[in-house]
């Protein structure tokens, strides 16, 4: 592969304290400006990777090597945002950062205006769109100048038209900006955005590849 390696995880295994093991020797590896996604029935280990990816929890036996800074973007947005408007909750992920308040304001527009929202900047969160709040949530990513993306279900809150607009913005944001973007979806149609897909059973990669041929297979197996 000519491209650089964004997310390497090689023969990671995980179980929590009650013994039952939910990564069973994981592998995967993501190039850098891939935007891929990730498939497996509830249960099958997806959101203990992506934690175990993001560093919020640690890993037992195997290695995870990421090549930058994680940003995550949970399903449910209101357990994310955490300041009143818009442009508060992106400028409280930069408060570590030490900027100069010009730093945090430029930053905090140009984040905005990445995701569509610089109209919005002084919005109450609580009067955004699902689809909106997510955006707000990847905003702050991009502040934080995040270049690995994390998608745990973004869209299973969102209704068909905010779904697509999302998967495609994301789409957008990989290809322009060269950002790696893992992605959780039961939604088999987000698949005909994605770059590559893996599918995840009992905590191991058991299919990847083409995200077309992985969605001819798993709706073949739903329908019986
Ligand atoms: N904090 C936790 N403590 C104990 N077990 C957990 C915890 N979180 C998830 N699990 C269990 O780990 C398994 C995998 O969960 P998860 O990674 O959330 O799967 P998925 O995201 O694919 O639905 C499930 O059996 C789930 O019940
Ligand atoms: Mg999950």
């Amino acid at each position: 592969m000519s491209m650089s390696t964004a997310i390497a995880v090689n023969d990671l295994s995980f179980s929590w304290p009650s013994g039952s093991k939910v990564l069973d020797h994981c592998s995967l590896n993501i190039g850098q400006g891939e935007f891929c996604m990730l498939l497996g029935a509830n249960g099958s280990g997806k959101s203990t990777l992506l934690r175990l990816l993001a560093g919020l929890l640690q890993s037992q036996t195997g290695q995870v090597a990421i090549q930058g800074s994680v940003g995550f973007v949970f399903q449910n947005p209101d357990h994310q945002l955490v300041m009143p408007t818009v442009g508060a909750d992106v400028a409280f992920g930069l408060v570590e950062e030490k900027l100069s308040f010009l730093q945090v304001r430029q930053r905090v527009s140009e984040s905005l205006a990445a995701v569509n929202l610089a109209h919005l900047q002084r919005r109450p969160i609580y009067a955004l769109s699902g689809g909106q709040k997510q955006r707000v949530a990847i905003a702050g990513a991009i502040a934080r100048q995040c270049n690995i993306l994390l998608f745990d279900e973004p869209t299973a809150l969102l209704d068909l038209e905010s779904q697509l607009d999302l998967v495609e913005q994301v789409r957008q944001l990989v290809k322009t900006r060269g950002l790696t973007a893992l992605w959780v979806t039961h939604r088999l149609i987000e698949l005909d955005y994605c770059d590559r897909a893996f599918l995840l059973d009992q905590g191991r990669v058991v299919d990847q590849g083409d995200p077309q041929r992985l969605k001819q297979q798993i709706s073949s197996i739903a329908c019986g």
